[in-house]
């Protein structure tokens, strides 16, 4: 057997990429780039190869292809959910009339500016991830690590194609600095705060798949019901993917929390550290630096631009077709989250201009989900402690609350008290060290390391002891 030089086998795709000659060799042109890098921004763990889901085509049966491969060689490819021959633009000015194949001009800079700000986070957090597989749980944590990987190196790919098919030559552009942006550089950092953040050891991962990637599928859910149809269909097509994303965050801290009950009631004590897993408050307040780090990524409370892309059809609200109004929202008002005479408090604003807020608010909830699952666990345990949302205003850098400090109760605190209690409330460099100081390789297959349980299934169908990584 031959292997052919096609290119339409060397990205793998369902665009008829090779109808498209231009398209064809800008993305040619584009690959070596993306290649090189992953090898030098990707997982610096060596490996030969890893058991990986491919996406070989969007259909029931093609997307989820499982087998051994080694990461260079990973098919990334470019896919859009199918057309929806009867779809019409579900809100804004242009509502009812057929989707846009091509970009309006009028619309041209916020739509590429949408995509770009998406673009930029799928391989900020391939960077932030990097060293994590020298620290692994288990080969079951590795492989998962490496499968978010992946595919957030193929949703890069996804908004390299629509720039790169739809916005011409500064489309192109922006796809090269797409490569040339590093998550913390000091020089050209990524783009969104969050995505300069590190995520040096598990428990943040874990929280970062759990909370960060969760603002992704909101994110992807507003441009899911973009007027322009390549977008929406690529975006249908990511949140598919990104569901896994948070399975392994959710997951992950099902099984941190699992094992510190398990121990807190073997040794009959709230205080673990000295056992070898992570304490409850440690828990805790790693998941008051993720959530209100990512409540930032939904920008302010209100926003003329977002505003703006409703009207215009570029990026609508979560389950917009779900929604029993409108869709114009034009005479409607809401209530969001504001400083009021100095004090946190709500204010009502026209309902486009709280558009932000209305995002934000769908995800809190979706993270309470979370939490409650969690807290089920400590109560199946017998445990009286629980884990919780912090306030909205809490740590905020964003938006109505940046300019104050609040506590996770949602107590406005001075700067002075809230740089004496920041250590109760975020993680301070003990905890960081302690939990580092967990985080020992266990690369040996059926073995997992003692500050996490074990998960209740593996991979497709797969054991727990399965060879899920080849080592080099
Ligand atoms: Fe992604
Ligand atoms: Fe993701």
């Amino acid at each position: 057997m031959t292997t052919t030089a096609d290119y339409t086998e060397r990205i793998p795709n369902n665009v008829d990429l090779h109808e498209d000659r231009r398209l064809q060799r800008a993305l040619e042109s584009w690959q070596p780039n993306f290649l090189n890098w992953w090898q030098t921004m990707g997982p610096s763990l060596p490996t030969q190869d890893v058991y990986l889901r491919t996406a070989v085509n969007v259909g029931r049966q093609g997307w989820a292809h499982f087998g051994h491969v080694p990461m260079k060689e990973y098919r990334w490819g470019i896919f859009l959910a199918e057309r929806d021959p009867g779809r019409t633009i579900g809100f804004g000015q242009h509502k009812g009339e057929p989707p846009w194949i091509k970009v309006p001009g009028e619309y041209r800079a916020e739509l590429q500016r949408l995509i770009v700000i998406q673009g930029d986070t799928e391989p900020a957090s391939v960077e932030q991830q990097r060293n994590l597989g020298a620290t692994a749980p288990s080969l079951y944590d590795l492989r998962n690590l490496f499968q978010v990987n992946v595919e957030e190196g193929r949703h890069l790919w996804a908004m390299v194609y629509l720039l790169h098919a739809y916005f011409g030559r500064e489309g192109r552009e922006e796809a090269e600095e797409l490569l040339h942006r590093n998550s913390g550089s000091v020089e050209s950092p990524r783009i969104l705060g969050a995505f300069n953040e590190e995520t040096p050891d598990w428990l943040s991962f874990y929280m970062f798949t759990y909370f960060t990637d969760r603002d992704g599928k909101y994110q992807l859910g507003t441009l899911k019901e973009s007027a322009l149809d390549p977008l929406s269909r690529t975006c249908e097509f990511m949140l598919k993917e990104e569901s896994h994303h948070m399975f392994v965050g959710t997951t992950g801290i099902d099984r941190v929390v699992e094992r510190t009950a398990q121990v807190m009631i073997e040794n009959d004590t709230d205080d673990v550290a000295g056992y070898g897993v992570i304490p409850l408050p440690v828990v805790q307040k790693y998941l008051n630096f993720h959530y209100s780090v990512s409540l930032d990524l939904f920008g302010g409370e209100t926003s003329t631009n977002v505003a703006n892309y409703y009207t215009a059809g570029l990026k609508g609200r979560w389950s917009e077709d779900r929604r029993k109004d409108d869709h114009l929202l034009t005479d409607d008002a809401f209530l969001v989250d504001a400083l009021v005479d100095g004090e946190i408090g709500q204010t009502e604003v026209a309902a486009l201009l709280g558009l932000n807020t209305d995002l934000r608010r769908a995800y809190i909830g979706d993270c309470q989900n979370g939490v409650n699952r969690w807290n089920k666990i400590l109560a199946e345990a017998g445990l009286p402690q629980r884990l919780k949302l912090p306030h909205v205003a809490f740590n905020r850098r964003v938006g109505a609350f940046a300019e104050i400090e609040a506590s996770p109760e949602g107590e406005k605190l001075s700067a002075e008290e809230w740089s004496e209690r920041l250590g109760q409330w975020l993680p301070n460099d003990v905890d960081k060290t302690y939990v580092r100081s967990l985080m020992q390789p266990v690369h040996e297959r059926g073995k997992i390391a003692a500050w996490i349980a074990p998960p209740r299934n593996g991979i497709n169908g797969k054991p727990f002891d399965y060879d899920y990584v080849h080592l080099t």
